[in-house]
């Protein structure tokens, strides 16, 4: 649906170069809610821009719903960014304008003529649970039904996908739940294709399907949540279960972060082990989250003996399908599924 392709985009301000995306592949599946984490800084927003062109990257091709997007004119390209909502982390919102006439400003530029859009605007006020406040203004409500208007306004042309730029970053936690609900439920229900950034890890864990870490303007992972989190060495899975500095491991133990998701987490590995192997297996740390519709944990294990000395038992671990990192060696190595 989204394909970005060797983008590139570099700022010239007081005589310096700023690349803010530095060369960026992603592909994002129709129906899939992918997110983008990263510090602020990263190059998020630019990326997000140009998606839609608001920013003209200096080189590669961003291809969304079949079109490629730097090949298109004015009209044309009007035209396809209709089908492209955007939603923001301030809103936007116009404050002299009702919540009703701040939806319905996007379909008079549009030229939608009055009646259908008064149908239109009821319509996407029941969407996004605002009806009863089809009359009020801005001032008089609230940061989340602020961004459920920016929410409807963004949906106003009917669009395929929707980016979304910090949405929830000025909201407090509870309310932040409720819009990413509202957008799951969007996705859900209108096959809405969403790209959203944020510098949160519960967004990528509450509603994203595949995500990418962002770094000086690099993806430095990217892919189906699943996947990122078994992966040898996962930044996602590092900054979801944050594990302990991990010190030094005891002589003649083996220490090892084993991360599990889905089914596998499902099955008592560490009592399997134990008994398996007659082995006293120490717990050092770890949690279980759940991450979307699939549940996903991480557990620092330490066995007695080297881990030569546990080749049985990591490889025993490796074959119930987890992702096995021992550590007191090079980590990224050794780690496979
Ligand atoms: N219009 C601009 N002019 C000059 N530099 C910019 C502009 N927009 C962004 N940048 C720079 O590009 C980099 C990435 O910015 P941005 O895309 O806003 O990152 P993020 O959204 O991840 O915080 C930063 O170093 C920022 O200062
Ligand atoms: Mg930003």
């Amino acid at each position: 649906m989204i394909q970005i392709e060797k983008l590139r985009k570099t700022y010239r301000a007081r005589g310096r170069t700023v690349t803010a995306v530095d060369g960026v592949d992603l592909r994002v599946r129709e129906g899939e809610i992918f997110g983008v984490l990263g510090r602020s800084g990263a190059g998020k927003s630019t990326l997000l821009r140009c998606v839609n062109l608001l920013e003209r990257p200096d080189s590669g091709r961003v291809v969304v719903d079949g079109r490629d997007l730097s090949t298109l004119s004015g009209a044309q390209l009007r035209a396809a960014r209709q089908r492209i909502g955007m939603i923001h982390q301030h809103f936007g919102l116009l404050s002299s304008r009702t919540v009703a006439g701040n939806v319905a400003f996007p379909l008079e530029v549009m030229g939608v003529p009055r009646r259908e859009r008064a149908r239109r605007v009821a319509e996407l006020l029941e969407l996004v649970g605002l009806a009863e406040h089809a009359g009020a203004y801005p001032a008089q409500i609230s940061g989340g039904q602020k961004q459920r208007v920016g929410i409807a306004r963004a949906l106003a042309g009917r669009p395929r996908v929707l980016l979304s730029d910090e949405a929830t970053s000025a909201l407090d936690p509870q309310t932040t739940g409720s819009i990413l609900e509202l957008l799951r439920g969007l996705n859900r229900e209108l096959g809405l294709t969403i790209l959203l950034i944020t510098h949160e890890m519960e967004v990528v864990k509450r509603i994203c399907d595949a995500a990418a870490i962002m770094r000086d303007g690099r993806l430095t992972e990217s892919g189906p949540l699943a996947e990122l989190l078994t992966r040898p060495g996962s930044e996602l899975a590092a900054g979801l279960f944050p594990l302990p500095e991990s010190g030094a491991v005891r002589p003649g133990t083996t220490v090892a972060d084993v991360t599990f998701v889905g089914e596998a987490a499902d099955r008592p590995f560490v009592s399997t082990l134990a008994r398996t192997y007659a082995v006293d297996v120490n717990i050092l740390g770890g949690a279980v989250e759940q991450v979307g519709d699939l549940r996903v944990g991480r557990l620092r294990i330490e066995l007695p003996g080297d881990p030569d000395a546990n080749a049985a038992q990591l490889a025993h671990l490796r074959e119930a399908g987890l992702t096995v990192e021992v550590h007191g060696r090079d980590t990224a190595l050794e780690g496979t599924s």
